[in-house]
């Protein structure tokens, strides 16, 4: 097994801080107040996400390690002679081991590369797949966008190339940021190479709002680390009791939304962002869209883009797809 970094960093700190600074300041403006769901993974969220992933209302991890540890053998049978694997947004490299594994017999050697922002996740993935044989593991500390721009910039090996993204990350984008990143997906493919991707499905109301805001209240302190963040890293006086967690359904649109709801009418001062706002008691921070799919949907949002599918798996107990693609 080796590691290697791909050297490049896009986001260096200082540009991540002002980066953070100034979506703040153009969010946090807009009518409906909003915050994008990237800032909800600092170290504390991104432990608390964890944290989600085990609880019992949290079906989407569970369901997806279901079907990866049962059709993982599948994908290998339905695209052979895959010798590069690229995971996008890679966790703690668990699920891409169970992944991996099941492809024990065909697909070796295996060039493994990882794009993450999060160094920390970088790290733990590369620890995770360090013990299998045959496998080289590059890593790309960078934005999906960049990391498959890379990519497309890397020489060719014989075999395959499968991307992967899973956890239905997919469902943070609106349909036509959706299209978009798929199609970027798609750019740094060439003609028979795969995309497995995982998304949730839509389910019954109670089971959603029960899944974004559950008994123990750690998705409500998931959101709620957003101003704790916002109060450290910007200087700002967010008062995080005044604000309650709301996951609503939004069957129009078939996205959960998380919100952040002000208890009482209140002023905050956010210096680093050069920002002071007034809140209305009742207003909301939009904080969130999970979309959630129909199967269907899932295959013509992916042929959309240029794919057609080869294989879609789906979770009967807690309504999850994984749909495997090759680029035409
Ligand atoms: C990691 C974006 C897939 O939308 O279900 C979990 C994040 N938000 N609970 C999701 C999340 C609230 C999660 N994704």
């Amino acid at each position: 097994m080796s590691v290697r970094s791909s050297g490049s960093r896009a986001l260096l700190l200082a540009d991540a801080a002002k980066e953070f600074a100034a979506d703040v300041q153009y969010y946090l403006t807009l009518h409906p107040r909003q915050l994008p769901s990237r800032y909800l993974y600092d170290a504390l969220g991104s432990a608390l996400f964890d944290a989600i992933c085990r609880l019992p209302w949290y079906g989407i991890t569970r369901a997806e390690a279901r079907l990866l540890e049962t059709h993982g053998p599948d994908v290998f049978d339905r695209l052979e002679r895959v010798s590069t694997i690229v995971e996008l947004g890679s966790g703690d490299g668990e699920k891409l081991r169970v992944l991996v594994q099941s492809g024990a017999s065909h697909a070796r050697p295996l060039t493994i590369h990882f794009v993450d922002v999060s160094s920390a996740a970088l790290t733990a993935s590369a620890r995770t797949l360090s013990e299998l044989d045959e496998v080289a593991i590059v890593l790309h500390e960078t934005t999906y966008e960049a990391g498959l721009e890379e990519l497309a910039e890397q020489p060719r090996t014989a075999g395959r190339t499968l991307a992967v993204f899973l956890g239905s990350n997919i469902g943070n984008f609106d349909a036509p940021g959706a299209d978009e990143f798929l199609r970027a997906i798609r750019r740094g493919l060439l003609p028979g190479d795969g995309l497995l991707l995982g998304a949730d499905l839509v389910k019954p109301e109670r089971a959603l709002r029960l899944a974004y805001d559950d008994p123990l209240g750690v998705t409500a302190a998931f959101n709620r680390n957003l101003l704790v963040r916002i109060n450290r890293e910007l200087g700002g006086d967010f008062d995080v009791d005044a604000f309650g967690h709301r996951a609503v359904w939004n069957e129009a649109a078939s996205r959960v939304e998380m919100h952040l709801v002000a208890q009482r009418a209140q002023r905050v001062r956010i210096p680093a962002a050069e920002l002071e706002v007034s809140f209305d008691q009742g207003e909301r921070i939009w904080t969130e869209s999970s979309y959630k799919y129909e199967p269907k949907q899932i295959v013509a949002m992916l042929e959309s883009a240029g794919f057609q599918c080869a294989a879609q798996w789906i979770d009967a107990v807690d309504r999850f797809a994984l749909t495997l693609v090759e680029a035409v």
